[in-house]
């Protein structure tokens, strides 16, 4: 479907022409004066220049011009504006189209191949909240590129090829050192059993951790111990799997919680064997040169106002590094997919690394030159303090407590408010745990730090993710009735009645579209959260100053009725973009 603003600047364009001018000046936005017009267009004062005539003269002209048809209101402000209000028959026309449409009036203006690399967890390391932007952020990134009509690939790219894997052989090699795998003689199958649980593994990892920050030896073993893996040790490779499968199952059960659902389950590992042709491509092609021993690519470039380090392609004892295996995934990733676009959501914190990498991959063409690579960097969750979130203690905080905090204080709302039994509060509370965290989260652009406000992200009132469910199990209720009183369903038109914000609210649901359309092209969750907030605030004052169910006109009624359902759909369409869902009752 056209979208509304864009009719209405046709028209300008139209108007434009006839009164001699060029059409360009045409452009029509959204008033930033709701309370003297709904849409404006400011062409008058750039087009006084060209013309050199009075801004005044120019929009008088183009007003004289206009088929007002389709407008309530349109007139000239001083020095030049163009001032306009949709009529009321227009605005009905474009939501009634809206309604019977099943997109809701979306373009699909998406057709991109597109791969979003997020989540990024490690494996035998706990989730943490750093890794709470990544999969919240990504998670929505995909809904929303897939919603907009892009082939989309979410791909989990875990982290299983560095140091922690080197630090857990080691580790078990002390704690069971007759185990076959590390038995150089060993030629028999490796068990197929893992000689650990995922508890333990979640154990042995910070155990050496530890070890290895206060003990050199220890850590240069750990460091020989991946190089081994690397170079093919086949009991190492063993143990690696071991701890790959156990990690993915308890992953999938995490992610399935955040109702994060990745395309594959890709691996830092998945590449490796790209790695050797890589080296010799960049060898022979004279883009790589050794530097200290190890292996470089030179990515600087003059105007460069900080320094750039050179991408990392071998270190000295040949072991390979994060750089090599991002570039490496870049090859594997243009040989399955094919992709048009890779965006990648990671901490903030690792956007020299990416352009460092980024660079590489252009400069040494091991990217075709349509594929767009995108750094979408998050900042970091804080406390209260300012400082990056903690537990009470100073700890870090891992993913399930925070989540578990999060559902217990929505319980303990939902407990006061007795709307619900405490079974079913129990379960519920989850749901709009979920959507608590992830509105807290997403409803900040994404570039920047935020601070973690557990009572406010639960509130049920406010710019919150409970209050927006709270708006949508409000309208269900009310369509609930609505059906059990009437016995009727939702099949009416949408009309005009003198209600009072029922005009705003039919502004806002006309801009769904529009507003789709560029929280796609600009990656950001954020406006979609700040538009349904602003739906929400318009539903529930419409809501306040009007009767509905005791509505004496049926017209009337029939239409509040088919708005409201309306104002549910998009709202409910916008939150599984976001990746929560609303309960029934709350
Ligand atoms: N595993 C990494 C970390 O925890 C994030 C991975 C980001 N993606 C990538 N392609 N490097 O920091």
């Amino acid at each position: 479907m056209e979208l509304l603003i864009k009719k209405i600047e046709e028209n300008l364009m139209e108007a434009f022409e006839k009164a001699g001018y060029d059409k360009k000046y045409a452009r029509v936005v959204l008033s930033n004066r709701p309370d003297l017009c709904e849409y404006q267009c400011n062409g008058a004062m750039a087009a006084a220049k060209e013309y050199k005539k009075r801004p005044l003269d120019i929009a008088e002209d183009v007003l004289s011009k206009m088929n007002t048809d389709l407008f309530e209101k349109a007139e000239v402000c001083n020095p030049g504006f163009i001032n306009l209000n949709i009529s009321q028959d227009a605005l009905d026309e474009y939501v009634n189209l809206i309604y019977q449409d099943e997109k809701l009036g979306i373009r699909k203006i998406g057709n991109k191949k597109t791969v979003v690399d997020y989540g990024g967890a490690n494996v035998a390391k706990p989730l943490h909240v750093g890794h709470l932007r990544s999969a919240v952020i990504g998670e929505a990134i995909v809904r929303l590129r897939r919603f907009m009509g892009d082939q989309v690939i979410g791909d989990a790219h875990l982290g299983d090829w560095g140091l922690q894997i080197g630090l857990i052989i080691t580790e078990l090699k002390e704690r069971q050192p007759d185990l076959p795998y590390f038995d150089p003689k060993f030629t028999g199958e490796y068990p197929s059993q893992a000689p650990f649980t995922i508890q333990e593994l979640s154990e042995i990892y910070p155990t050496a951790n530890v070890k290895s920050k206060n003990d050199e030896e220890y850590l240069e073993r750990a460091r020989q111990a991946i190089l081994d893996l690397q170079g093919g040790n086949k009991g190492y490779h063993a143990i690696w799997q071991h701890i790959i499968n156990l990690s993915i199952e308890d992953l999938k059960k995490n992610y399935s919680n955040l109702n994060v659902a990745f395309t594959v389950w890709g691996k830092e590992s998945d590449a490796q064997p790209l790695i050797p042709e890589m080296v010799e491509y960049l060898k022979t092609n004279g883009y790589a040169h050794y530097s200290e021993g190890a292996l470089v690519v030179d990515v600087a470039k003059e105007s460069d106002t900080k320094e750039v380090p050179p991408c990392m392609i071998l270190k000295s004892n040949g072991a390979s590094l994060y750089d090599t295996t991002d570039l490496a995934t870049i090859i594997d990733r243009r040989r399955k997919y094919d992709p048009d676009r890779i965006i990648y959501v990671v901490d903030k914190r690792q956007e020299l690394y990416f352009e460092r990498v980024f660079r590489c991959a252009r400069k040494t063409k091991m990217v075709e030159d349509k594929t767009d690579l995108t750094f979408l960097g998050f900042g970091t969750v804080n406390g209260k303090d300012g400082k990056p979130f903690k537990t009470r203690d100073g700890g870090v905080m891992q993913l399930s407590d925070l989540i578990g905090m999060v559902n217990d204080a929505v319980l303990a709302k939902m407990m006061e408010n007795k709307q619900v039994p405490e079974e079913e509060a129990r379960e519920t509370s989850k749901v709009i745990g979920l959507a608590a965290l992830k509105y807290g989260d997403l409803s900040n652009q994404a570039s920047k730090d935020y601070v973690f406000d557990l009572d406010r992200f639960t509130s049920f009132e406010g710019n919150s993710g409970p209050y927006i469910l709270y708006t949508i199990v409000r309208i269900k209720s009310i369509l609930e009735k609505y059906k059990e009183t009437t016995g009727k369903g939702i099949t009416a038109k949408i009309t005009s009645t003198q209600a009072s914000g029922e005009k705003e609210l039919k502004l806002i649901l006309s801009r769904f579209n529009d507003m789709m359309e560029q929280a796609y092209l600009d990656l950001a969750p954020h406006k979609i959260c700040a538009y349904i907030y602003e739906l929400s605030n318009a539903f529930n004052k419409f809501y306040h100053d009007t009767k509905i169910l005791g509505c004496q006109d049926e017209q009337a009624k029939e239409s509040y009725i088919t708005l409201l359902d309306l104002t549910k759909k998009v709202l409910e369409q916008s939150i599984d973009v976001l990746g929560f869902e609303a309960p029934d009752r709350m």
